[in-house]
Protein backbone atom coordinates (compact mmCIF):
# COMPACT_ATOMS: atom_id res chain seq x y z
CA UNK A 1 0.00 0.00 0.00
CA UNK A 2 1.12 3.48 -0.75
CA UNK A 3 2.88 5.35 2.48
CA UNK A 4 1.49 8.16 0.97
CA UNK A 5 -2.01 10.48 0.80
CA UNK A 6 -2.79 12.91 -2.50
CA UNK A 7 -4.45 15.58 -2.02
CA UNK A 8 -6.01 18.04 -5.09
CA UNK A 9 -6.05 21.42 -4.25
CA UNK A 10 -6.64 24.05 -6.42
CA UNK A 11 -5.95 21.84 -9.45
CA UNK A 12 -2.20 20.63 -7.99
CA UNK A 13 -1.62 17.19 -6.33
CA UNK A 14 0.04 17.08 -3.47
CA UNK A 15 1.33 14.47 -1.35
CA UNK A 16 1.38 13.60 2.25
CA UNK A 17 2.90 10.81 4.41
CA UNK A 18 0.55 7.82 5.93
CA UNK A 19 1.70 7.26 9.45
CA UNK A 20 0.85 3.73 10.57
CA UNK A 21 0.43 3.55 14.07
CA UNK A 22 1.96 -0.33 16.15
CA UNK A 23 -2.01 -1.20 16.26
CA UNK A 24 -2.67 -0.55 12.79
CA UNK A 25 -3.80 3.62 13.80
CA UNK A 26 -3.81 4.95 10.17
CA UNK A 27 -3.05 8.62 10.12
CA UNK A 28 -1.68 11.64 7.69
CA UNK A 29 1.09 13.69 8.38
CA UNK A 30 0.18 17.58 7.68
CA UNK A 31 3.26 18.82 9.42
CA UNK A 32 4.32 20.17 5.56
CA UNK A 33 0.48 20.92 4.50
CA UNK A 34 0.90 24.76 5.66
CA UNK A 35 4.43 25.38 3.94
CA UNK A 36 2.99 23.30 0.80
CA UNK A 37 -0.58 24.35 -0.11
CA UNK A 38 -0.94 27.69 2.55
CA UNK A 39 -3.48 25.85 3.55
CA UNK A 40 -4.14 24.81 7.61
CA UNK A 41 -6.49 22.29 8.89
CA UNK A 42 -9.73 23.00 10.81
CA UNK A 43 -10.98 20.24 13.33
CA UNK A 44 -13.11 21.80 16.13
CA UNK A 45 -12.64 19.52 18.82
CA UNK A 46 -9.46 17.73 17.65
CA UNK A 47 -12.22 14.70 17.12
CA UNK A 48 -10.23 13.64 13.98
CA UNK A 49 -6.70 15.02 15.18
CA UNK A 50 -3.62 13.13 16.42
CA UNK A 51 -1.65 15.36 18.70
CA UNK A 52 1.62 13.24 18.89
CA UNK A 53 2.86 10.19 18.78
CA UNK A 54 2.88 8.09 22.29
CA UNK A 55 3.25 5.00 23.44
CA UNK A 56 1.98 4.94 26.77
CA UNK A 57 -2.01 3.50 26.56
CA UNK A 58 -3.66 2.47 23.38
CA UNK A 59 -7.73 2.23 23.17
CA UNK A 60 -9.57 1.23 20.71
CA UNK A 61 -13.39 2.53 21.09
CA UNK A 62 -15.13 0.41 18.44
CA UNK A 63 -14.03 -2.46 20.59
CA UNK A 64 -13.88 -0.86 23.90
CA UNK A 65 -10.39 -1.91 24.10
CA UNK A 66 -8.04 -0.57 26.89
CA UNK A 67 -4.36 -1.37 27.06
CA UNK A 68 -1.58 0.53 29.57
CA UNK A 69 1.59 -0.08 27.50
CA UNK A 70 -0.06 -2.70 25.87
CA UNK A 71 -1.70 -4.75 29.27
CA UNK A 72 -5.48 -4.67 29.01
CA UNK A 73 -7.18 -2.73 31.76
CA UNK A 74 -9.06 -6.33 32.77
CA UNK A 75 -5.67 -8.28 33.26
CA UNK A 76 -4.91 -5.27 35.79
CA UNK A 77 -7.79 -4.53 37.15
CA UNK A 78 -7.21 -8.25 38.44
CA UNK A 79 -3.70 -8.55 38.99
CA UNK A 80 -2.44 -5.17 39.72
CA UNK A 81 -2.17 -2.13 42.21
CA UNK A 82 -2.53 1.59 41.82
CA UNK A 83 1.10 1.59 42.62
CA UNK A 84 2.56 -1.18 40.23
CA UNK A 85 -0.06 -0.10 37.53
CA UNK A 86 1.50 3.94 37.95
CA UNK A 87 5.32 2.02 37.68
CA UNK A 88 4.39 0.57 34.55
CA UNK A 89 2.94 3.75 33.42
CA UNK A 90 5.41 6.21 34.42
CA UNK A 91 8.72 4.21 33.40
CA UNK A 92 6.92 1.61 30.59
CA UNK A 93 7.65 -1.75 32.17
CA UNK A 94 6.06 -3.63 35.20
CA UNK A 95 8.45 -3.52 38.05
CA UNK A 96 10.56 -6.47 39.47
CA UNK A 97 10.78 -6.54 43.07
CA UNK A 98 13.51 -4.33 43.87
CA UNK A 99 11.96 -1.73 41.43
CA UNK A 100 8.53 -1.66 43.23
CA UNK A 101 10.39 -1.89 46.28
CA UNK A 102 12.60 1.58 45.62
CA UNK A 103 9.13 3.10 44.29
CA UNK A 104 7.08 2.75 46.62
CA UNK A 105 9.85 3.77 49.05
CA UNK A 106 10.46 6.79 47.37
CA UNK A 107 6.10 7.46 47.49
CA UNK A 108 7.17 6.57 51.39
CA UNK A 109 9.67 9.38 51.72
CA UNK A 110 7.48 12.23 49.57
CA UNK A 111 4.27 11.34 51.28
CA UNK A 112 4.24 14.33 53.78
CA UNK A 113 3.89 17.85 52.71
CA UNK A 114 6.47 21.07 53.60
CA UNK A 115 4.52 22.00 57.24
CA UNK A 116 4.53 25.63 55.54
CA UNK A 117 1.97 24.47 52.79
CA UNK A 118 -0.48 24.28 55.90
CA UNK A 119 -0.51 28.07 55.71
CA UNK A 120 -2.10 27.80 52.23
CA UNK A 121 -4.72 25.73 53.59
CA UNK A 122 -5.61 28.30 56.12
CA UNK A 123 -5.85 30.97 53.25
CA UNK A 124 -9.07 28.80 51.44
CA UNK A 125 -12.51 29.84 52.43
CA UNK A 126 -14.06 26.06 54.30
CA UNK A 127 -16.54 26.19 51.14
CA UNK A 128 -13.56 26.19 48.07
CA UNK A 129 -14.15 23.14 45.76
CA UNK A 130 -11.49 20.55 46.38
CA UNK A 131 -10.60 20.98 42.30
CA UNK A 132 -9.36 24.41 43.59
CA UNK A 133 -7.66 23.41 46.18
CA UNK A 134 -5.88 21.07 44.61
CA UNK A 135 -4.79 22.57 41.47
CA UNK A 136 -3.20 25.37 43.21
CA UNK A 137 -1.69 23.42 46.28
CA UNK A 138 0.19 21.14 43.51
CA UNK A 139 1.85 24.41 42.18
CA UNK A 140 2.80 25.40 45.74
CA UNK A 141 4.25 22.01 46.42
CA UNK A 142 6.50 22.20 43.56
CA UNK A 143 7.66 25.51 45.07
CA UNK A 144 8.70 23.42 48.20
CA UNK A 145 11.28 20.91 46.33
CA UNK A 146 15.02 20.79 47.37
CA UNK A 147 16.69 23.57 45.75
CA UNK A 148 19.54 21.43 44.59
CA UNK A 149 19.02 18.21 42.45
CA UNK A 150 21.17 16.87 40.39
CA UNK A 151 19.37 16.23 36.75
CA UNK A 152 18.62 12.29 36.70
CA UNK A 153 16.74 13.01 40.54
CA UNK A 154 14.66 15.88 39.28
CA UNK A 155 12.51 13.62 37.85
CA UNK A 156 12.45 10.40 39.86
CA UNK A 157 11.91 13.08 42.69
CA UNK A 158 9.03 15.33 41.41
CA UNK A 159 6.97 12.20 39.86
CA UNK A 160 7.41 10.82 43.22
CA UNK A 161 6.48 13.74 45.17
CA UNK A 162 3.61 14.84 43.01
CA UNK A 163 2.31 11.40 42.73
CA UNK A 164 2.71 10.76 46.91
CA UNK A 165 1.63 14.33 48.33
CA UNK A 166 -1.54 14.35 45.52
CA UNK A 167 -3.08 12.22 47.98
CA UNK A 168 -1.66 14.17 50.76
CA UNK A 169 -3.34 17.22 49.78
CA UNK A 170 -6.49 15.84 48.84
CA UNK A 171 -7.05 14.22 52.13
CA UNK A 172 -6.05 17.41 53.90
CA UNK A 173 -8.36 19.83 52.17
CA UNK A 174 -11.02 17.16 53.10
CA UNK A 175 -10.33 18.08 56.75
CA UNK A 176 -9.51 21.48 56.39
CA UNK A 177 -13.48 21.81 54.84
CA UNK A 178 -14.86 20.16 57.88
CA UNK A 179 -12.32 22.08 60.71
CA UNK A 180 -10.85 18.71 61.52
CA UNK A 181 -7.42 18.25 62.64
CA UNK A 182 -5.75 16.86 59.76
CA UNK A 183 -4.11 13.70 60.19
CA UNK A 184 -0.49 12.73 58.58
CA UNK A 185 0.17 9.98 56.52
CA UNK A 186 1.87 6.24 58.15
CA UNK A 187 4.85 5.31 56.48
CA UNK A 188 3.43 1.69 57.96
CA UNK A 189 0.40 1.71 55.37
CA UNK A 190 0.13 1.95 51.57
CA UNK A 191 -0.71 3.91 49.40
CA UNK A 192 -4.61 3.75 49.45
CA UNK A 193 -4.97 3.15 52.98
CA UNK A 194 -2.81 5.68 53.67
CA UNK A 195 -5.24 7.92 51.64
CA UNK A 196 -7.92 6.34 53.70
CA UNK A 197 -6.26 6.65 57.10
CA UNK A 198 -5.85 10.07 56.28
CA UNK A 199 -9.05 11.29 55.21
CA UNK A 200 -10.69 9.43 58.00
CA UNK A 201 -8.78 8.42 60.90
CA UNK A 202 -9.32 10.83 64.34
CA UNK A 203 -6.34 11.88 66.87
CA UNK A 204 -7.50 9.63 68.89
CA UNK A 205 -8.52 6.31 66.56
CA UNK A 206 -7.50 5.15 63.32
CA UNK A 207 -10.07 4.65 60.67
CA UNK A 208 -10.66 0.88 60.36
CA UNK A 209 -9.22 -0.24 56.93
CA UNK A 210 -11.10 -2.83 55.73
CA UNK A 211 -9.32 -4.62 52.89
CA UNK A 212 -12.37 -4.59 50.78
CA UNK A 213 -12.79 -1.16 50.68
CA UNK A 214 -9.27 -0.33 50.43
CA UNK A 215 -9.11 -2.77 47.40
CA UNK A 216 -11.73 -1.07 45.80
CA UNK A 217 -10.92 2.46 46.04
CA UNK A 218 -7.14 1.42 44.95
CA UNK A 219 -9.30 -0.05 41.71
CA UNK A 220 -10.87 3.06 41.03
CA UNK A 221 -7.28 4.68 41.05
CA UNK A 222 -5.62 1.84 38.75
CA UNK A 223 -8.72 2.58 36.41
CA UNK A 224 -8.23 6.16 36.13
CA UNK A 225 -4.52 5.87 35.71
CA UNK A 226 -4.44 7.17 32.50
CA UNK A 227 -6.58 7.16 28.88
CA UNK A 228 -4.08 8.56 26.11
CA UNK A 229 -4.69 12.06 24.45
CA UNK A 230 -8.32 12.96 26.69
CA UNK A 231 -8.98 16.82 27.56
CA UNK A 232 -6.55 16.68 30.98
CA UNK A 233 -4.11 14.88 29.59
CA UNK A 234 -3.61 16.65 26.36
CA UNK A 235 -3.24 20.11 29.05
CA UNK A 236 -0.68 18.39 30.56
CA UNK A 237 0.70 17.98 27.40
CA UNK A 238 0.42 21.18 26.43
CA UNK A 239 1.53 23.19 29.45
CA UNK A 240 4.93 20.40 29.21
CA UNK A 241 5.91 21.37 25.77
CA UNK A 242 6.63 24.99 26.89
CA UNK A 243 8.64 23.29 29.37
CA UNK A 244 7.44 24.21 32.07
CA UNK A 245 7.76 22.10 35.11
CA UNK A 246 5.79 18.91 36.42
CA UNK A 247 3.67 20.71 39.05
CA UNK A 248 2.79 23.31 36.91
CA UNK A 249 1.45 20.95 33.85
CA UNK A 250 -0.17 18.75 36.30
CA UNK A 251 -1.64 21.96 38.65
CA UNK A 252 -3.61 22.84 34.74
CA UNK A 253 -4.40 19.34 33.97
CA UNK A 254 -6.04 19.56 37.56
CA UNK A 255 -8.12 22.54 36.32
CA UNK A 256 -9.59 20.76 32.88
CA UNK A 257 -10.48 17.45 34.54
CA UNK A 258 -12.55 19.65 36.71
CA UNK A 259 -15.26 20.68 34.04
CA UNK A 260 -18.58 18.30 34.33
CA UNK A 261 -18.51 17.29 30.72
CA UNK A 262 -14.57 15.34 31.65
CA UNK A 263 -13.73 14.69 35.01
CA UNK A 264 -16.26 16.64 36.70
CA UNK A 265 -19.25 13.95 35.36
CA UNK A 266 -18.44 11.68 38.22
CA UNK A 267 -19.86 14.34 40.70
CA UNK A 268 -22.92 15.16 38.03
CA UNK A 269 -23.90 11.86 37.87
CA UNK A 270 -24.24 11.22 41.85
CA UNK A 271 -26.17 14.63 41.26
CA UNK A 272 -28.38 13.51 38.71
CA UNK A 273 -28.96 9.87 40.45
CA UNK A 274 -29.95 11.94 43.57
CA UNK A 275 -32.54 14.44 41.57
CA UNK A 276 -34.07 11.65 40.04
CA UNK A 277 -34.43 9.34 43.32
CA UNK A 278 -35.70 12.73 45.19
CA UNK A 279 -38.19 13.55 42.02
CA UNK A 280 -39.94 9.65 42.73
CA UNK A 281 -38.87 9.11 38.53
CA UNK A 282 -38.24 5.84 37.58
CA UNK A 283 -35.36 7.20 35.18
CA UNK A 284 -37.90 6.71 32.16
CA UNK A 285 -38.56 10.66 32.48
CA UNK A 286 -35.29 11.92 32.78
CA UNK A 287 -33.91 9.80 29.65
CA UNK A 288 -36.55 11.88 27.97
CA UNK A 289 -35.27 15.12 29.06
CA UNK A 290 -32.00 13.98 27.88
CA UNK A 291 -32.80 13.18 24.58
CA UNK A 292 -34.26 16.65 24.20
CA UNK A 293 -31.97 19.12 23.46
CA UNK A 294 -33.97 21.98 24.96
CA UNK A 295 -33.89 20.45 28.56
CA UNK A 296 -30.43 20.98 29.11
CA UNK A 297 -30.00 18.00 30.14
CA UNK A 298 -27.61 15.26 29.80
CA UNK A 299 -27.44 11.62 31.09
CA UNK A 300 -24.03 11.88 32.75
CA UNK A 301 -21.65 9.29 33.13
CA UNK A 302 -23.37 8.33 29.78
CA UNK A 303 -21.64 9.12 25.89
CA UNK A 304 -17.92 9.19 25.09
CA UNK A 305 -15.55 11.13 22.03
CA UNK A 306 -13.85 7.30 21.71
CA UNK A 307 -15.80 4.56 22.98
CA UNK A 308 -18.81 3.81 20.55
CA UNK A 309 -19.05 0.53 22.51
CA UNK A 310 -19.28 -0.10 26.18
CA UNK A 311 -16.37 1.79 28.40
CA UNK A 312 -14.04 -1.63 29.70
CA UNK A 313 -13.25 0.75 32.72
CA UNK A 314 -17.47 1.19 33.33
CA UNK A 315 -17.86 -2.40 33.26
CA UNK A 316 -15.40 -3.40 35.70
CA UNK A 317 -16.31 -0.43 38.08
CA UNK A 318 -19.99 -2.22 37.92
CA UNK A 319 -19.35 -5.52 39.03
CA UNK A 320 -16.99 -3.79 41.74
CA UNK A 321 -19.96 -1.70 42.85
CA UNK A 322 -22.32 -5.00 43.55
CA UNK A 323 -19.53 -6.55 45.41
CA UNK A 324 -18.44 -3.89 47.54
CA UNK A 325 -22.18 -3.24 48.55
CA UNK A 326 -22.27 -7.11 49.12
CA UNK A 327 -19.30 -7.41 51.60
CA UNK A 328 -20.70 -4.13 53.47
CA UNK A 329 -24.37 -5.50 53.43
CA UNK A 330 -25.55 -2.02 52.15
CA UNK A 331 -27.84 -1.40 49.73
CA UNK A 332 -28.25 2.01 47.52
CA UNK A 333 -31.60 3.04 45.86
CA UNK A 334 -29.14 5.21 43.52
CA UNK A 335 -27.37 2.01 42.19
CA UNK A 336 -30.91 0.64 41.12
CA UNK A 337 -31.65 4.13 39.65
CA UNK A 338 -28.06 3.23 37.55
CA UNK A 339 -29.22 0.10 36.49
CA UNK A 340 -32.65 1.37 35.18
CA UNK A 341 -31.06 4.39 33.35
CA UNK A 342 -28.28 2.47 31.88
CA UNK A 343 -31.06 -0.54 30.65
CA UNK A 344 -33.58 1.96 29.44
CA UNK A 345 -30.75 3.92 27.72
CA UNK A 346 -29.21 1.07 25.84
CA UNK A 347 -32.95 -0.12 24.90
CA UNK A 348 -33.38 3.10 23.40
CA UNK A 349 -33.01 4.51 19.47
CA UNK A 350 -31.73 7.67 20.51
CA UNK A 351 -28.50 6.18 22.18
CA UNK A 352 -28.26 3.26 20.19
CA UNK A 353 -27.92 5.46 17.13
CA UNK A 354 -25.46 7.73 18.46
CA UNK A 355 -23.34 4.55 19.90
CA UNK A 356 -23.48 6.29 23.74
CA UNK A 357 -22.62 3.72 26.40
CA UNK A 358 -21.68 4.32 30.04
CA UNK A 359 -18.59 5.59 30.47
CA UNK A 360 -16.09 5.43 33.47
CA UNK A 361 -17.84 7.70 35.40
CA UNK A 362 -20.82 6.47 35.21
CA UNK A 363 -20.89 3.90 38.34
CA UNK A 364 -17.43 5.34 39.94
CA UNK A 365 -19.34 7.83 42.10
CA UNK A 366 -21.52 4.90 44.17
CA UNK A 367 -18.53 2.66 44.93
CA UNK A 368 -16.78 6.67 46.14
CA UNK A 369 -20.41 6.91 47.89
CA UNK A 370 -20.05 3.29 49.62
CA UNK A 371 -16.62 4.27 51.14
CA UNK A 372 -18.30 7.73 52.39
CA UNK A 373 -16.31 10.08 50.46
CA UNK A 374 -18.27 13.21 49.59
CA UNK A 375 -19.50 14.20 46.85
CA UNK A 376 -17.30 17.05 46.19
CA UNK A 377 -14.10 14.75 46.63
CA UNK A 378 -15.47 12.59 43.30
CA UNK A 379 -13.47 14.46 40.82
CA UNK A 380 -10.05 14.35 43.17
CA UNK A 381 -10.16 11.37 43.17
CA UNK A 382 -10.15 11.31 39.82
CA UNK A 383 -7.28 13.43 39.75
CA UNK A 384 -5.36 11.22 42.25
CA UNK A 385 -6.06 8.12 39.95
CA UNK A 386 -5.06 10.29 36.78
CA UNK A 387 -1.56 11.27 38.31
CA UNK A 388 0.46 8.20 36.74
CA UNK A 389 -1.16 8.88 33.19
CA UNK A 390 -0.33 13.20 33.48
CA UNK A 391 3.49 12.42 34.71
CA UNK A 392 4.00 9.49 31.65
CA UNK A 393 2.79 12.02 29.43
CA UNK A 394 4.92 14.57 30.75
CA UNK A 395 8.11 12.29 30.40
CA UNK A 396 7.01 11.47 27.21
CA UNK A 397 7.04 15.23 26.21
CA UNK A 398 10.28 15.83 28.04
CA UNK A 399 12.20 12.99 27.17
CA UNK A 400 11.57 13.74 23.66
CA UNK A 401 14.67 15.56 21.74
CA UNK A 402 12.45 17.13 18.82
CA UNK A 403 9.63 18.00 21.02
CA UNK A 404 8.18 21.43 19.70
CA UNK A 405 5.80 23.88 21.42
CA UNK A 406 2.09 23.18 21.24
CA UNK A 407 1.21 25.75 18.93
CA UNK A 408 -2.44 25.48 16.80
CA UNK A 409 -3.56 27.96 14.14
CA UNK A 410 -7.07 28.67 13.94
CA UNK A 411 -9.12 30.17 10.97
CA UNK A 412 -10.43 33.78 11.39
CA UNK A 413 -13.18 35.04 11.63
CA UNK A 414 -13.80 38.45 12.71
CA UNK A 415 -13.80 42.09 11.28
CA UNK A 416 -11.69 42.74 8.40
CA UNK A 417 -8.89 45.77 8.40
CA UNK A 418 -10.44 48.54 10.23
CA UNK A 419 -9.27 51.44 11.89
CA UNK A 420 -9.26 53.36 15.77
CA UNK A 421 -11.83 55.82 16.08
CA UNK A 422 -12.34 58.98 18.41
CA UNK A 423 -15.10 58.85 21.26
CA UNK A 424 -17.01 61.71 18.88
CA UNK A 425 -17.11 59.03 15.77
CA UNK A 426 -18.60 56.32 17.86
CA UNK A 427 -22.19 55.30 17.69
C1 LIG B 1 -14.42 11.33 30.74
O1 LIG B 1 -11.67 11.64 26.69
C2 LIG B 1 -11.56 10.80 27.63
O2 LIG B 1 -10.89 9.78 27.49
C3 LIG B 1 -12.31 11.18 28.90
C4 LIG B 1 -12.34 10.14 30.01
C5 LIG B 1 -10.95 9.90 30.58
O3 LIG B 1 -10.73 8.81 31.13
O4 LIG B 1 -10.13 10.85 30.56
O5 LIG B 1 -12.84 8.91 29.53
C6 LIG B 1 -13.19 10.61 31.18
O6 LIG B 1 -14.39 12.52 30.62
C7 LIG B 1 -15.63 10.52 30.39
C8 LIG B 1 -16.80 11.41 29.85
C9 LIG B 1 -17.49 12.04 31.07
N1 LIG B 1 -18.56 13.00 30.61
C10 LIG B 1 -19.85 12.71 30.71
O7 LIG B 1 -20.29 11.63 31.10
C11 LIG B 1 -20.76 13.86 30.32
C12 LIG B 1 -21.92 13.35 29.44
N2 LIG B 1 -21.36 12.95 28.13
C13 LIG B 1 -21.26 13.93 27.13
O8 LIG B 1 -21.47 15.24 27.38
C14 LIG B 1 -20.51 13.53 25.88
O9 LIG B 1 -20.89 12.25 25.56
C15 LIG B 1 -19.00 13.65 25.93
C16 LIG B 1 -18.57 15.00 26.40
C17 LIG B 1 -18.42 12.61 26.83
C18 LIG B 1 -18.48 13.41 24.52
O10 LIG B 1 -18.86 14.49 23.77
P1 LIG B 1 -18.66 14.53 22.18
O11 LIG B 1 -17.74 13.45 21.72
O12 LIG B 1 -18.33 15.94 21.82
O13 LIG B 1 -20.07 14.11 21.64
P2 LIG B 1 -21.22 15.13 21.28
O14 LIG B 1 -21.46 16.06 22.43
O15 LIG B 1 -20.94 15.71 19.94
O16 LIG B 1 -22.48 14.13 21.20
C19 LIG B 1 -22.83 13.47 19.98
C20 LIG B 1 -24.36 13.35 20.04
C21 LIG B 1 -25.06 14.69 20.22
O17 LIG B 1 -26.37 14.56 19.70
P3 LIG B 1 -26.66 15.03 18.13
O18 LIG B 1 -26.17 16.45 18.02
O19 LIG B 1 -25.87 14.04 17.28
O20 LIG B 1 -28.15 14.87 17.99
O21 LIG B 1 -24.73 12.57 21.19
C22 LIG B 1 -25.48 13.38 22.09
C23 LIG B 1 -25.21 14.81 21.71
O22 LIG B 1 -26.29 15.65 22.09
N3 LIG B 1 -24.98 13.06 23.44
C24 LIG B 1 -25.74 12.91 24.51
C25 LIG B 1 -24.86 12.55 25.53
N4 LIG B 1 -23.60 12.50 25.07
C26 LIG B 1 -23.68 12.82 23.76
N5 LIG B 1 -27.07 13.04 24.70
C27 LIG B 1 -27.53 12.81 25.94
N6 LIG B 1 -26.74 12.46 26.99
C28 LIG B 1 -25.41 12.31 26.83
N7 LIG B 1 -24.65 11.98 27.84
Amino acid sequence: MSKVAKLELDSKVYEFPIVVGSEDEHSLDISTLRSKTGYITLDEGYGNTGSCLSNITFIDGEKGILRYRGIPIEELAEKSTFVETAYLIIYGKLPNSQEIKDFSSLLTKNEMLHEDMKFHFEGFPTHAHPMAILSSMINAAGCFLPEVLNPDEVFLTQAARLLSQVRTIAAFSYRKSLGLPIIYPKPIYKYTANFLHMMFSEPYEDYELQPEVVNALDLIFLLHADHEQNCSTSTVRMVASSQANLFASAAAGVCALWGPLHGGANQAVLEMLEDIHKSGDNGSRFIEAAKDKTSGKRLMGFGHRIYKNYDPRARIIKKKCDELLAVLKRKDPLLDIAKRLEEGALSDPYFIDRKLYPNVDFYSGIIMRAIGIPLSMYTVMFAIGRMPGWIANFKEIHDAKDSRIYRPRQVYTGRTLTHYTPFRERV
